[in-house]
């Protein structure tokens, strides 16, 4: 199985640190951002890896992490020209996954302590076409994707709402994602969304009105980097993992 980390993105909350350089090479712990999707992608078996990364800081990526040798992987890169989304990001990795092949979604700047092994086991007993979303309680669900479960069956997602201003659930779609290589022809029929982007959670939700979107809830420490507070968090609590 392979593994796609998206870590591009203009990383505008963390300004003016991301002028320097690109929000995911940002230190927490010991160890610049990128570096924990990438071990929890090894732990979980997953060694060959796409990074999809922006022209700010490739020079600095691949210094860092050259071909992902001393960290136990594969490393290929990819450059999104510009910010459109997450979906769109994620189109770039159509030609590393074969016709067929199955793969984990890690938004870079997504911080988690749980084992992936676990949840990608049951999303291979999955059948062909259906796709899979970890999900995580949070307090203030007003800033993520949250999941209505479907009536009739909870064991699968019914929708997701983008930050809703009255979330259904206390759930945050994380981004943790698992698809097939269906997921492109997914991306192909979806629109930009009001702010010009290609939203991954569009991509989610066609999946979901077939009853095709499954969920596990991640069991341990979870956390998006994407603020000042939040990546200090993030550091104090990953400092010793890697
Ligand atoms: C993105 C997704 C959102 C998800 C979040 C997790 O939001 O659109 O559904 O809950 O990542 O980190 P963003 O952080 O890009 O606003």
């Amino acid at each position: 199985m392979k593994g796609v980390i998206l870590a591009g993105g203009t990383g505008s909350r963390l300004l003016p640190l991301t002028r320097l350089m690109n929000k995911h090479l940002l230190p927490v712990g010991n160890y610049p951002m990128v570096c924990y999707g990438i071990d929890r992608l090894r732990r979980g078996g997953i060694t060959d890896i796409l990074l999809v990364i922006s022209k700010q800081s490739a020079g600095l990526y691949t210094d860092f992490l050259g071909s992902g040798a001393s960290f136990g992987v594969s490393l290929t890169y990819k450059i999104q020209e510009a910010a459109g989304g997450i979906a769109e990001a994620l189109d770039l990795a159509e030609g590393f996954i074969s016709p067929g092949e199955r793969f984990v979604v890690l938004l870079g700047d997504n911080l988690f302590l749980d084992d992936l092994t676990p949840y990608v086991d049951s999303f291979l007993k999955q059948s062909e076409g259906t796709a899979k979303v970890l999900l995580t309680p949070v307090e203030d669900a007003r800033r993520y994707g949250v999941p209505v479960f479907d009536d009739k069956d909870p064991s699968w997602i019914a929708y997701i709402e983008e930050k809703p201003k009255r979330p259904k659930t206390n759930y945050c779609v994380t981004g943790i994602y698992m698809y097939d290589s269906d997921v492109f022809d997914i991306i192909r029929r979806i629109a930009p969304s009001g702010r010009g982007e290609l939203e991954i959670t569009d991509v989610n939700n066609l999946y979901a009105a077939d009853r095709k979107l499954s969920y596990d809830v991640l069991k341990e420490w979870w956390s998006d980097a994407g603020t000042f507070q939040s990546l200090r968090e993030a550091g104090e609590k990953l400092k010793d993992t890697l």
